[in-house]
């Protein structure tokens, strides 16, 4: 996808020519660039951000400013419009995500996936079986998706299952795909799934855990995009596409859980966040 045309054409346009612009100008340059960066992220990542975002889209995007040696939202648009701007502008939709996520989160969704879905679209056959975590921040979702799996549906009883793990920050996978915790992230688990499933650190590990490695391994993560339109092959059980809804507008809503369905098994759920949009999925 190209930089949006309409706002970096204004941005070209409208760039100061005079070494010290005059302070009321310096700022309008400040808010074309701001627009530009929105358009752009809206434009990627369909995550809504506006002028009232300033201050989140400038403290998430000064350290990038900071290791390019550039001082103002201008050069920094100059840049990611670039030649060479295309890895920045992943580095800017990773700093602009917000990856917050927790083990056990919304737990429920986990119980009645093992308690209901599985047992009645499985039926007793032991067919390999996948779910997708399509938005999974930092991994504590399909880890505990996982856990869950492994205590109801064991490798060692025969039971064949993949996690496949996506989202759109690189920065957030690559964190998932150590599958290494500070102990205080642990905290909600069961002690003895924690004794099971993962390894406590020792010497410079140590105040961490890890993920155990047949468990790791179940799980594949990759950068994806939910506007993506791939994988709409209806081969996935159950879907995870929770807490992510709400950074987008209605449109995109409706777009992304069209996808979705389209990649469910026949039978199987999709599963938003507690508080989104509900009238959708009926
Ligand atoms: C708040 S986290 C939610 C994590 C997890 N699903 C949970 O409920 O705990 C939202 C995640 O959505 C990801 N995200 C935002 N826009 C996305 C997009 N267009 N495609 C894929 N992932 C996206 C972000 O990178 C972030 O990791």
């Amino acid at each position: 996808m190209s930089v949006p045309p309409a706002v970096g054409a204004n941005r070209l346009e409208s760039a100061p020519v005079q070494p010290n612009p005059p302070p009321s100008t310096r700022r309008g340059a400040e808010l074309r660039a701001l627009d530009w960066i929105v358009a752009l992220i809206y434009e990627r990542s369909r995550i809504r951000l506006s002028r009232e975002k300033e201050a989140l889209i400038r403290a998430r995007l000064g350290k990038r400013m900071r290791a390019l040696g550039l001082e103002t939202l201008p050069d920094y648009c100059e840049y990611l419009g670039s030649s060479e701007g295309e890895d920045e502008v992943r580095q800017a939709i990773d700093a602009l995500t917000t990856n917050f996520t927790q083990f056990l989160r919304e737990r429920e969704h986990f119980e009645f996936t093992v308690g209901e879905v599985l047992p009645r679209l499985l039926a007793g056959k032991k067919k390999p079986f996948g779910i997708w975590s399509s938005a999974c921040a930092t991994g504590e979702e399909p880890y505990t998706m996982a856990l869950y799996l492994e205590e109801h549906f064991p490798a060692a009883a025969g039971w064949d299952w993949r996690i496949w793990a996506t989202d759109i920050s690189t920065r957030a996978l690559e964190k998932a795909a150590r599958g290494i915790y500070p102990d205080d992230r642990l905290i909600e688990l069961p002690r003895d799934w924690v004794r099971k499933y993962f390894q406590r650190g020792v010497g410079g590990c140590a105040g961490h855990c890890r993920v155990k490695p047949q468990l790791q391994q179940r799980n594949s993560f990759q950068q994806m995009n939910l506007l993506d339109t791939s994988h709409d092959d209806g081969t996935f059980e159950v879907i995870f596409c929770r807490n992510v809804m709400i950074y987008f507008d209605r449109a995109t809503q409706e777009q992304v859980v069209a996808r979705l369905s389209r990649a469910l098994a026949p039978g199987g759920y999709l599963f938003t966040g507690r508080s989104e949009i509900p009238e959708l999925l009926t």
